[in-house]
């Protein structure tokens, strides 16, 4: 049977904020398996700010993607033909096929998925994949909070965020969330169960800041960068710890616009421990990660969102969304 593939390319080197213009979508044919090969039918792309990085040639953990390179991206989908001996049609599978209707693999780098009737493909993406797992290393490996701490993560809505102080929270610590605007705000304390939310976008972060954690803090998870990160440096107690996570405030920012943090010698003065990491590098972990966030989420402790953008010609309207704070929790395309 032959299939019509459809693919989002990186067109263009942005310099600053990502335009739609810079992806170029194309249409041609999936070619044929052959032996040890299988293809899947993607039902679900993640859209994660580590992307705009990638569309970047500036000094990184990881390569850039070159022009006319399909986007690259994680993906759930349907082995819908197989002459790979590991896998049969129907299998669901956690992948790596970027952003695209069909990927052909010979199997390498592919998970394969249980499937759950009340379990969502999109969730492998989401509360029970790398954003997920992101917030449990970051928080269990760096952040390490005893109960009782106070420990603060901003994009607190986000896919990553919502689930950090979540699992603060379980760990008996004051969870603080920081978010864009009031709606973000109230669900992250009265549908996550945060202690409190910051608005950093009502105009008074620093006294907000300080009202929310009477305490200090103990653990900042730092997903934002920027005047945030400001803020937050001015309220740490000593000994306190820093996952650095990421960035995304400053990922669209050229060299010469990007923020220059006034706070940095709030580190020494505390005495702060502040880890860069990538989740990809603690692939150990993983298993452990994911067995516990399952535990969670079928027990219904860990509550997560999506925001789902409707097919794969969405796709770039939702990234540069997503990076401009419209997401409200996890940014999926569904193609399927
Ligand atoms: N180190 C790793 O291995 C790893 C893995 C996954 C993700 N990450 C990082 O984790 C962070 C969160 O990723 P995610 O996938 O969970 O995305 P997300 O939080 O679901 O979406 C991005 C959010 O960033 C916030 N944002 C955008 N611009 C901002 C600004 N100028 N100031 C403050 N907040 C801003 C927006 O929330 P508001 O509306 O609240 O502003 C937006 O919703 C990112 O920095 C990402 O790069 C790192």
């Amino acid at each position: 049977m032959s299939y019509k593939n459809k693919q989002v390319l990186f067109a263009n080197r942005p310099h600053g904020w990502v335009q739609e213009s810079d992806f170029k979508i194309v249409e041609n044919d999936v070619p044929a398996i052959k032996d040890g090969e299988l293809l899947v039918k993607n039902l679900y792309l993640s859209l994660d700010p580590y992307m705009r990085g990638r569309m970047s040639n500036a000094k990184s953990y990881a390569t850039g993607m070159q022009i006319g390179d399909v986007m690259v991206g994680g993906t759930v989908g349907t082995v819908i033909e197989s002459r790979n001996p590991e896998y049969k049609e129907g299998d669901l599978v956690l992948g790596y096929f970027g952003w695209q209707l069909y990927g052909v693999s010979n199997g390498r780098g592919l998970n394969k998925l249980p499937q759950h009737e009340s379990v969502s493909p999109s969730l492998y993406l989401n509360a029970l994949g790398m954003p997920a797992i992101t917030a449990w290393v970051g928080l269990s490996q760096i952040g390490d909070p005893k109960p009782g701490e106070t420990v603060v993560v901003s994009a607190a809505s986000g896919a990553v965020g919502s689930i950090v102080g979540q699992l603060a929270k379980l760990k008996g610590c004051r969870a603080v969330g920081i978010a864009g605007g009031k709606a973000k705000c109230d669900y992250v304390v009265n549908e996550l169960g945060f202690d409190a939310c910051v608005d950093y976008k009502a105009g008074h972060l620093k006294e907000d800041l300080a009202e929310a954690t009477p305490d200090g803090i103990d653990v900042y998870f730092e997903n934002v960068g920027g005047e945030i990160l400001d803020a937050v440096l001015e309220r740490l107690n000593a000994f306190a710890r820093i996952p650095l996570c990421g960035f995304v405030s400053q990922y669209n920012v050229t060299s010469s616009d990007s923020y220059c943090v006034k706070n940095f010698a709030a580190l020494l003065t505390n005495r702060v421990k502040l880890q860069g990491f990538i989740v990809g590098e603690f692939a150990e972990l993983w298993s452990q990660a994911l067995q516990e966030l399952g535990d969670l989420v079928m027990s219904g402790q860990l509550k997560y969102r999506e925001s789902v953008a409707d097919g794969l010609d969405n796709a770039p309207k939702a990234f540069i969304g997503m990076l401009k704070g419209e997401n409200f929790g996890k940014q999926l395309v569904k193609l399927a």
